[in-house]
């Protein structure tokens, strides 16, 4: 009452400005707008302490042991008629952040031994639980023994403390023509739905270990998932709005939606943005784990002989939204080699056919040992040399994309050259 009709010099008036003053500076101090809203609300982004993870073998003593078999009765369902009770979610097995070795791992046959519950073909399913969920993770392979080692020496304990039914797939190109990542991953599709019903498949690259086991194996009911969405090649943040790259996951209904992955992407780069391209099209978008939670190391390693960079990616791109429904799941051709169960793993190999553009360089080639055309050979000139480093240049370089404003504006290029970058304008 006393601070009506009073004059500027009121200590009431002083008191107010002196109440506004010390709140701006809480305001600040707390992080400006931002920061002010989540002390009020409560963000729930999670927090994990990176600096002291566990041992990826963590709890791995702890998972059930199988209940013993029934007495009298030879078929495999439990005669007691008792059906296991479900499985617990979130699983109490899970620790966190995990440490990722990248150097040096074990043999194949120390990994089967740290992983007594693992089945032949890769399986696992909880012993003394009803798992939620079924996950086949397709791994597109070649050439990369010590990577996937590293892989199933950290992918198993991961998994299995996630208390999932999970399988995993290697889809090994056979033969000598480009490597083609995204056609790999619809034959190891597939394929994994022929084994069993799974309700998710996870694709995923051999040379990316998972830092945290809260980071689920488990697709979302309607959307695709993207996982790594803080690598440390990209310094832990997602290098650009629409990036599906690394590992993802999608449900069987999701990937018949948008008609599978391309088949024409042979050579490095563009079929994770031809994917991603796909979602939207198919009227799904993409969603993603915290980024506190999808935390990715990247084994490093030099460009593979192979899987040259692609020079038509960007013109493929630019035609996704014309080809989607023409090429993918409904165009997949290939012939399965084998089909053999590692302790491990699963390992598909299959014979995807050729590359078209080797396949029209077969003049070249012929040339190629001929010191009379020393420039046709396509191994130490021309992109392949660029592809070498262009992983190394990207890991360097944190301002390698920069998301072009307008919504409809794909980054297609990851390379560290801004004047590689193109938008494709045609998938408004
Ligand atoms: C799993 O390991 C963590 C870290 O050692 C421990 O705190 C936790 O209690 C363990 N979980 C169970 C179910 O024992
Ligand atoms: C791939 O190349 C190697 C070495 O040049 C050769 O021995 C092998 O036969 C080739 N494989 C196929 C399937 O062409
Ligand atoms: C997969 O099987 C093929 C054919 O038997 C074999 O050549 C290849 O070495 C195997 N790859 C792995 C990673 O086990
Ligand atoms: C980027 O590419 C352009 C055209 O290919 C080239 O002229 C330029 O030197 C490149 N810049 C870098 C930094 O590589
Ligand atoms: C990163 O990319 C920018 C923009 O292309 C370039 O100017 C810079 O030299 C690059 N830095 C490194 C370390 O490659």
């Amino acid at each position: 009452m006393a601070c009506f009709g009073r004059s500027l010099d009121s200590p009431c008036t002083l008191a107010l400005l002196v109440g506004f003053q010390f709140a701006f500076v809480l305001y600040f101090s707390l992080g400006g707008f931002r920061g002010l809203v989540s002390v009020l609300v409560h963000t729930t982004e999670p927090e994990f302490d990176y600096s002291r993870p566990h041992d990826v073998y963590t709890n791995l003593s702890l998972l059930g042991v199988p209940p013993p078999p029934p007495r009298n009765s030879g078929t495999g369902l439990p005669a007691s008629g008792q059906p296991l009770k479900d499985c617990p979610i979130p699983s109490p097995l899970l620790v966190g952040p995990v440490s990722v070795h990248l150097s040096s791992p074990l043999s194949l046959e120390d990994i089967r031994q740290r992983n007594p519950l693992v089945l032949p073909g890769g399986r696992y399913r909880p012993p003394d639980c009803e798992p939620h969920h079924h996950t086949a993770i397709v791994v597109p392979f070649r050439n990369r023994i010590s990577h996937l080692r590293s892989l199933l020496y950290h992918l198993h304990p991961f998994l299995q403390r996630q208390q999932i039914h999970y399988s995993i797939y290697i889809v090994q190109q056979w033969g000598n023509s480009t490597f083609n990542r995204a056609k790999l991953l619809n034959v190891g599709v597939r394929e994994a739905l022929k084994d069993e019903d799974w309700s998710c498949i996870f694709l995923h690259d051999v040379d990316l270990l998972p830092e945290n086991d809260h980071n689920t194996y488990t697709c979302h009911k309607q959307f695709p998932t993207h996982l790594s969405v803080a690598m440390d090649k990209f310094r832990y943040r997602l290098p650009y709005p629409q990036y599906f790259g690394g590992v993802s996951a999608v449900t069987p209904d999701q990937y018949m939606k948008m008609n599978g992955f391309p088949n024409q992407y042979w050579g490095w780069g563009g079929e994770d943005d031809d994917i991603a391209a796909r979602v939207r099209l198919s009227g799904m978008k993409i969603v993603r784990p915290p980024v506190a939670i999808g935390h990715y190391k990247m084994i490093k390693h030099k460009g593979d002989k192979g899987n040259e960079q692609n020079p038509r990616r960007f013109d493929l791109l630019k035609k996704t939204r014309l080809n989607w429904h023409s090429d993918g799941l409904n165009s997949l051709t290939y012939e399965l080699l084998s089909k053999e169960l590692e302790p491990l793993y699963t390992n598909l190999t299959v014979n995807i056919g050729e590359d078209p553009r080797l396949t029209q360089g077969k003049a070249h080639s012929a040339v190629k040992a001929t010191p009379v055309h020393p420039h046709s050979s396509s191994k130490d000139k021309g992109p392949a040399k660029q592809v070498k480093s262009l992983e190394e240049a990207v890991a360097k370089n944190s301002t390698l994309v920069k998301p072009s404003g307008e919504k409809t504006g794909l980054i297609l290029s990851k390379t560290a050259n801004q004047t590689t970058q193109e938008k494709a304008g045609v998938m408004k």
